[in-house]
């Protein structure tokens, strides 16, 4: 098994909730360890960076919005197989089609507030980590 890194992030609205210890005791409980973590307020400009991806999406101005309307964690996990544990524990990008008992299932309200993102391959946490942490 390797001992992977994975970028994750609570959202603004899992924040608001009061709900990091809950979330983070989730990713300790799977085994999965803080490498680095920051509490901030991404600008748009970081929020668009992040997730340049989607720029041609329906939804990508509300989502920018959404991430710059309250701060964020940002961390990094680490632990064996942490790109694809962290999203098993994240659950369905859409909370109603998330299986019971992930994190999006327990804590978000709707596919655009969805409490959590992880990265979803090792091109992306790669991409993910640097742009938050750098090398
Ligand atoms: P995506 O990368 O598809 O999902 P995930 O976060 O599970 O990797 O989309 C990124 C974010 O964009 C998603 O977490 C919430 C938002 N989003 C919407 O608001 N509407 C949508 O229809 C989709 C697909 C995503
Ligand atoms: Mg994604």
């Amino acid at each position: 098994m390797a001992i992977e890194r994975t970028l994750s992030i609570i959202k603004p609205d899992a924040v608001a909730k009061n709900v990091i210890g809950q979330i983070e005791s989730r990713f300790e409980n799977a085994g999965l360890k803080i490498a680095e973590m920051q509490l901030k307020q991404l600008s748009k400009e970081e929020a668009e960076g992040f997730y340049a991806e989607h720029k041609e999406r329906p939804f990508f101005a509300d989502l920018v919005s959404f991430m710059i309307s309250g701060p964020v964690v940002v961390q990094v996990l680490e632990g064996e197989n942490a790109i694809l544990a962290n999203r098993d524990l994240m659950g369905a990008t859409n909370p109603k089609e998330a299986a019971a008992g992930t994190i999006r299932a327990d804590f978000a309200e709707s596919i655009d507030a969805n409490a959590v993102h992880g990265s979803d391959s090792a091109a992306s946490a790669a991409r993910e980590i640097a742009y938050f942490f750098g090398k």
